[in-house]
């Protein structure tokens, strides 16, 4: 089966700034793919070219060169715009700078009433969207005193009534507190469990991309690490050199394994590592642990 996206050797740079010499070029025939129901994490410092890429894959930036497919289309041709924005869904990192209406079942139907579809259409694309996301029960809403987790959820409500088969989230918890984070975790992982939604999720928490299907680790706009997470997450010195964390279970992991106690395999949840812990322990318990401080 073909990729939905596909990145091929593409170059990339922004313009110059007036008076100054040009910018080495961000992307140098860089290539990626990601499968149709993927659930993809992309890793990496600031400045890496996530946000960059983000906008490629959705036709809001052209590659000077290289070609950009999403389901086949190539964003560079202009009649294919519409086909490449309807395709592939891009949720940025500050909820405000999306929402367009005060209502949140007219913030919704704004996309899909830009596609100038009938209103029938519209209302059960709206529906679907909010039930989707959870969010039913506040579609008559006032969207400005939604939590920022609440916010973020009506933006993908607003992406997902655009029917696409692809979401690409550009760090869309870096401004949510750890409730919000997990609603919107929750909420895109089902959508791609449940609805087959290609998921290509940005994020600089490392436990967020543990869960993912596949990690990508950018560094100064090419691929330094591609992989499931078990894989990136072994290679603990390629991540220390390109200046990344680790999941708190794989850095746990590591310290054990560096006074002596290596897990058998290396875990990526606390539920992994403390599945890990007891079978290395042989479950046995000597006394010594009573769990007295449980309460
Ligand atoms: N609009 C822009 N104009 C010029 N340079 C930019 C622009 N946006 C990003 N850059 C530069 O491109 C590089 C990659 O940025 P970006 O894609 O935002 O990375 P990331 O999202 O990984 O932090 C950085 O060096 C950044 O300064
Ligand atoms: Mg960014």
């Amino acid at each position: 089966m073909q990729p939905i996206i596909q990145v091929q050797s593409v170059c990339f740079s922004y313009a110059a700034e007036e008076g100054k010499k040009p910018a080495e070029p961000l992307f140098d025939h860089l290539s990626l793919e990601f499968e149709e129901g993927s659930f993809t994490a992309v890793l990496g410092h600031n400045g890496s070219g996530k946000s960059t890429l983000s906008r490629l894959l959705n036709g809001l930036l052209l590659p000077q060169s290289g070609r950009v497919l999403a389901a086949g289309y190539d964003a560079a041709d202009e009649e294919n715009a519409l086909a490449v924005r309807k395709t592939v869904g891009l949720v940025f990192q500050n909820p405000d700078n999306q929402i367009v209406s005060s209502i949140v079942e007219e913030d919704v139907a704004f996309g899909p009433e830009n596609l100038g579809l009938p209103p029938e259409e519209i209302r059960r694309r709206v529906d679907e969207a909010l039930r989707q996301v959870d969010m039913t029960d506040y579609r008559t809403h006032s969207t400005s005193r939604l939590s920022g987790g609440q916010k973020q959820r009506v933006a993908i409500a607003g992406m997902l009534a655009m029917h696409p088969r692809c979401l690409v989230l550009d760090e869309p918890t870096a401004m949510l507190d750890p409730r919000g984070r997990r609603e919107v975790l929750q909420t895109v992982r089902r959508l791609n469990r449940e609805a087959g939604m290609t998921v290509i999720w940005i994020t600089h928490y490392m436990e967020e991309a543990a869960l993912a299907d596949r990690c990508v680790v950018m560094q100064k706009g090419g691929v330094l690490l591609d992989g499931t997470p078990a894989e990136v997450f072994a290679r603990r010195q390629v991540l220390q050199s390109a200046g990344l964390d680790m999941p708190p279970a794989c850095r746990l992991a590591f310290a054990l394994a560096d006074v002596g106690l290596p897990l058998p395999c290396l875990p990526l949840t606390e539920e992994d590592c403390a599945a890990a812990l007891a079978r290395l322990l042989g479950r046995e318990n000597n006394g010594e642990g009573t769990g007295a401080w449980q309460n």
